[in-house]
């Protein structure tokens, strides 16, 4: 197959959801389709769940479970799927963001019942931001939930994106009799706890049709084709181009644990969502189909095993062919590496890969040289751009428990912020540790790994502070002042660059206001064609 034709054939993307709305279901249903699975119940729930056990055991018990499901590749019809896992926790936004940057597309499930929840909307932000594809698949239809219009109307408002139904429910929860076919046309009736096998399809020549009467009843037919004619007057027609474009997302009602419009959902995604497409780089854009190779890395995963140092950099190649045991050109350490053993994922095989193509991820088999967001290419020396770096919400001083363990706790940190654990700034004053995370658990990750790989003692300090900014500016005296006038505020990350923390949103507006010629950036995305140019 040509390049062109192995581009065509691949579909890359995550599911993504507030946790408990279906993800797992919907993602272990998808693998049964795919005949990556052949029961149901093999896919792990990735969910820390707390209680019984200690965190830090819920934690190495989903990093177990999550290597294996990290990159799930299956065929459906004439395409090729792979489907990149994200964390369910909340605490774990950042991993879900970072995997985000690898994906051309996504389906958002969003239950019924709940809504348009929390995490749904951070994530919309986050797919908004980069104008990624979005399908969404309202859930849990068996369930007394909301009334489609609202739900359709929540959608728009909270998420800021336009929605186009593709099929339409049939009543809901306890008189939810199936879904009619938008796109195709047809009737899909739905019998609960039929788990594993096909619904039945009714074929209706259109709303009119004296079959569907007959067979959902006179008023159900009658509030359908009243129901069809508000969404045909409501909702543009379905454009494919406003799909791609982020503008417009397709929306399908169903039930993922019943296996009740997952078939639809999954071909219509098969059709119609994006093959790999350019990527933004700091020296312009990069096709999938420019024959020399190149990738990113947007995912570290630590050995378990603490006798083995080695980690898995998960890279998505994003033009040309990747292929085993071939130097390539590492552009931060500008040094050539090779790779013996690249691996694939499919569900829980690891197999190792000869090739790749744009679209896959290749797992690759690390002993430091990486750290999240490095570009690899066959010697041009470019970044791939859009792996942001938001600020943290939680802030605690690193505090060293065993001074003579100074150097292991000192690698231990870096390594484990290198892999996108936490975030590490630092201040020169004192050279005092400050970790920033998105949620608590992390510090709970970072004392426990600390403690069994690198055999270090920390505890963390609280630390009062609302955000960390960036900081550039083109007055460079502007800026070096308020660098020293601020010398307990400013740390630096792990490139170098000053950051500003801001101890109050407060304290933040009146910097911004007083410093107008200094930019406070909360993420750190604006970095990126400069690093590149150092
Ligand atoms: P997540 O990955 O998004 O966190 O959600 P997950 O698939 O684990 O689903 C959360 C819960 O919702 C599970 O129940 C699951 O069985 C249920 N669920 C998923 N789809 C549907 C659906 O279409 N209808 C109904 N009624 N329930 C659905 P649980 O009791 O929390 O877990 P489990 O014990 O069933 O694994």
């Amino acid at each position: 197959m040509s390049l062109q034709e192995e581009i065509a054939r691949r579909r890359t993307f995550a599911i993504i959801s507030h946790p408990d709305a279906g993800k797992t279901t919907l993602t272990e249903k998808f693998l049964l389709y795919g005949g990556a699975i052949q029961t149901a119940g093999a896919v792990k729930s990735n969910k820390i769940r707390r209680g019984a056990t200690s965190d830090f055991m819920e934690i190495e018990r989903q990093r177990g479970i999550s290597v294996t499901t990290s990159v799930m590749t299956f065929p459906y019809k004439d395409r090729l799927l792979n489907l990149l896992d994200t964390p369910g926790h909340k605490d774990f936004a950042e991993d879900t963001y970072r995997t985000l940057t690898a994906v051309d597309s996504v389906v958002l499930v969003v239950d019924c019942v709940k809504g348009v929840e929390a995490q749904t909307e951070r994530l919309m932000e986050v797919c908004r931001m980069r104008h990624t594809p979005v399908m969404i698949f309202i859930n849990k239809m068996d369930l007394e939930g909301r009334d489609a219009f609202d739900l359709l109307d929540e959608l728009e408002q909270k998420l800021a994106i336009h929605v186009r139904p593709l099929s339409w429910p049939i009543g809901i929860g306890a008189t939810f009799k199936g879904v009619y076919d938008l796109y195709r046309g047809g009737l899909r009736l739905f019998e609960a706890g039929k788990t594993k096998v096909e619904h039945s399809q009714v074929a209706v020549s259109d709303l009119g049709d004296p079959v569907l009467a007959n067979t959902i009843g006179a008023d159900a037919a009658a509030k359908l084709r009243e129901d069809v004619e508000l969404v045909q007057g409501v909702y543009d027609p379905f454009d494919v181009a406003a799909y791609h474009s982020g503008l417009l997302a397709p929306v399908f009602f169903g039930s993922a644990f019943n296996n009740f419009g997952v078939k639809e959902l999954l071909e219509t995604f098969a059709e119609l969502a994006p093959q790999p497409g350019p990527r933004p780089t700091d020296h312009g854009e990069v096709r999938p189909d420019e024959p020399a190779f190149s990738g990113f890395v947007f995912k570290i995963h630590a050995n378990l095993d603490p006798n083995h140092r080695d980690r898995i950099a998960f890279l998505r190649v994003c033009s040309g062919r990747f292929q085993r045991n071939t130097f390539y050109h590492h552009v931060r350490l500008s040094r050539p590496l090779r790779f013996a053993n690249p691996t694939t994922f499919l569900a829980a095989n690891k197999t190792l890969v000869e090739e790749a193509w744009p679209g896959d991820v290749v797992g690759l088999f690390d002993t430091g040289n990486f750290k999240i967001g490095d570009t690899l290419t066959e010697g041009a020396n470019f970044f791939f751009r859009g792996m942001p770096t938001f600020s943290p919400e939680i802030f605690r001083e690193l505090v060293n428990n065993d001074p003579m363990k100074s150097k292991q706790l000192e690698k231990g940190i870096r390594q484990l912020t290198d892999e996108g654990v936490a975030q590490l700034f630092t201040q020169v004053v004192g050279s005092k540790k400050v970790v920033g995370t998105v949620g608590e658990l992390q510090f709970d990750v970072i004392r426990y790994r600390l403690e069994h790989e690198y055999n270090a003692a920390c505890s963390f300090a609280p630390l009062n502070l609302h955000k960390a900014c960036w900081l550039t500016s083109e007055d460079k005296e502007a800026l070096d002042r308020f660098i020293r006038a601020k010398t307990t505020q400013i740390v630096y990350d792990k490139d170098g660059a000053p950051v500003y923390m801001a101890p109050s949103a407060y304290m933040l507006d009146l910097e911004r206001r007083e410093n107008p010629a200094i930019t406070f950036h909360t993420t750190s995305e604006f970095k990126l064609s400069t690093v590149a140019a150092t």
